[in-house]
């Protein structure tokens, strides 16, 4: 039995991740970005998107934001849902990366347990968590969308970071982090990325 179902089976077929890896000259992995509202995940998933393209591999963005307009359009910003993004976000993650597909997510993900189940369900350790440590005084100076504003307001509840928890990861692959105080601009955090992808031959 898995989960609620009953008498099911697993079916292998013959064309499977090696076979389209192959195909595909790349390998399939999951870089998970994972920060505050405002920190920059979705500049660096399409900045990253879009360089890994403009090279000659297949990629596809998981963004949090767009991902509730559809599959997860049911689910709130309570707790328990939020892990219910997470979790099916994470599943189909791992179907990309099993399709020979660079998988980037963007999403919040404030629950380390969440992030690592994630990282768990994923195999041949292709999970890349990428952290954008940015301070929420620079993400909410920022506000792209309004939305801190709303939360300091009161008009939007349990905003993370102001009202509701972001578990920072312990140890990221990756972490995006300021300089002296400034922070790095969208190209240098796709090179560094890549720099990190090319070190552990994930690009060949
Ligand atoms: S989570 O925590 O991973 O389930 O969140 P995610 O799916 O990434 O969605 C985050 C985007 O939703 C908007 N938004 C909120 N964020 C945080 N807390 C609350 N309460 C909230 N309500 C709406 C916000 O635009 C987030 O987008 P980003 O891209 O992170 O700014």
């Amino acid at each position: 039995n898995v989960g609620n179902s009953t008498n099911i089976a697993w079916h292998d077929c013959p064309v499977g991740k090696p076979e389209r890896q192959k195909l595909l000259k790349q390998k399939g992995c999951v870089i998970w970005i994972t920060g505050l509202s405002g920190s920059g995940k979705s500049t660096l998933a399409c900045g990253l998107s879009r360089e890994l393209h403009m090279r000659g591999y297949l990629t596809y963005v998981l963004d949090g934001d767009n991902i509730r307009h559809g599959l997860n359009k049911d689910l709130s910003f309570k707790a328990e849902d939020r892990a219910e993004n997470i979790r099916r976000i994470g599943e189909v993650a791992k179907l990309f990366a099993d399709a020979g597909v660079i998988c980037i997510a963007s999403l919040i993900s404030p629950y380390r347990i969440d992030r690592d189940a994630c990282r768990a369900m994923i195999p041949d350790s292709a999970f890349i968590e990428v952290f954008m440590d940015i301070p929420l005084e620079i993400c909410e100076a920022r506000d792209a969308k309004g939305l801190y504003k709303l939360a300091r307001s009161g008009k939007i509840k349990g905003f993370t970071g102001v009202d509701d928890p972001y578990e920072a990861p312990f140890k990221s692959e990756i972490l995006i982090a300021p300089t002296n105080g400034i922070c790095p601009s969208p190209d240098s955090m796709v090179k560094q990325v890549i720099s990190y992808l090319d070190e552990n031959e994930f690009l060949e």
